[in-house]
């Protein structure tokens, strides 16, 4: 059994975090690891085999938000307590007000025990899109985009997520924002991950807005997945009716003081792990 010390992880550590990754059947997902590792504290444990048993990532997001995710626990060791150990120490190590997760249904049992509360589900739709591509309402985004996208992103995920809204033009594949003359009323980005177009963030002031980024931004002929809040039935609509099919359903959780956003506005997140 591991009885090591929790230690914050670098980027040398990436090959074993993604051999733990494997052994959950979890993919290797580099793009997605690395992106993690630039903007969060990636905390594991060693096994006495000198491979990783557990890993744990917070993403603080100033003093308000903190998104805690690639919560893992080599199969060998699990329901022994290393879970809960990894998360208290994440706990533990993070300074912000809240914290937020999206809980498989492996974990919500264990985070429901440390004092997280669910605000909200959200489900998987993925396939090959089919249908008509886009609508062409909205354009690639700019650099002096920035800032507008910065503004509404903090108004609706509420916290000022600046090191991961900079760090968007290099990890998605596309960016687009619909333009209302100087301002925007909404953003939305695909990233890939392994052989799947993930499409999120897609933030913005309404519903139209949302399903026209999605039009835009759903790839032809490839594998792809939207994380849609439940809130939303317009997208869940657009997914089914684009050939898209629920994969499977997550729950959102909080920690600590209510987060002061807006899930309204909030469609899909960047990412699972990032909110
Ligand atoms: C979710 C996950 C991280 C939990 O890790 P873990 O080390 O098994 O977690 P813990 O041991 O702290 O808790 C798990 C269970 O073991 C129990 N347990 C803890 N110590 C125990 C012990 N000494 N003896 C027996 N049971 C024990 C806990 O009470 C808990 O039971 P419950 O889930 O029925 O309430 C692990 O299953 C995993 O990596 N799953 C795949 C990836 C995943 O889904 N991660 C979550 C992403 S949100």
């Amino acid at each position: 059994m591991p009885d090591g010390p929790v230690r914050l992880l670098g980027i040398d550590d990436l090959p074993a975090c993604q051999r733990l990754a494997e052994d959950r059947d979890w993919g290797r997902e580099d793009h997605k690891w690395r992106f993690l590792f630039s903007v969060g504290d990636v905390y594991g444990i060693d096994g006495p085999d000198g491979e990783l048993a557990g890993t744990v990532i917070s993403t603080p997001y100033g003093k308000d938000v903190a998104a805690i995710s690639m919560v893992l626990v080599a199969r060998r060791y699990e329901r022994r307590g290393l879970g809960a150990r990894l998360m208290r120490h994440a706990m533990d190590n993070t300074r912000t007000a809240s914290l937020c997760l999206t809980a498989t249904e492996y974990g919500r049992p264990l985070y429901e025990r440390l004092g997280f509360r669910p605000v909200g589900l959200c489900t998987a739709y993925a396939g090959v899109a089919t249908g008509p591509r886009r609508r062409g309402a909205s354009v690639p985004a700019r650099a002096n985009d920035m800032p507008a996208i910065q503004k509404l992103d903090t108004e609706v995920f509420g916290a000022d997520r600046a090191q991961v809204i900079r760090g968007l033009p290099s990890f998605c594949e596309s960016l687009h924002v619909v333009r209302d003359g100087p301002d925007i009323t909404g953003f939305g980005g695909t990233w890939q991950n392994e052989d799947w177009t993930m499409v999120g963030p897609v933030i913005s002031q309404n519903t139209e807005t949302a399903l026209t980024l999605i039009t835009d931004l759903l790839p032809p002929n490839n594998q792809t997945r939207l994380d849609i809040d439940n809130r939303h039935p317009e997208l869940i609509a657009l997914a089914e009716k684009r050939g898209l099919r629920p994969a499977f359903t997550t729950t959102v959780m909080e920690y600590g003081a209510p987060i002061n956003g807006d899930p309204t506005r909030l469609y899909t997140p960047i990412a699972q792990a990032l909110g």
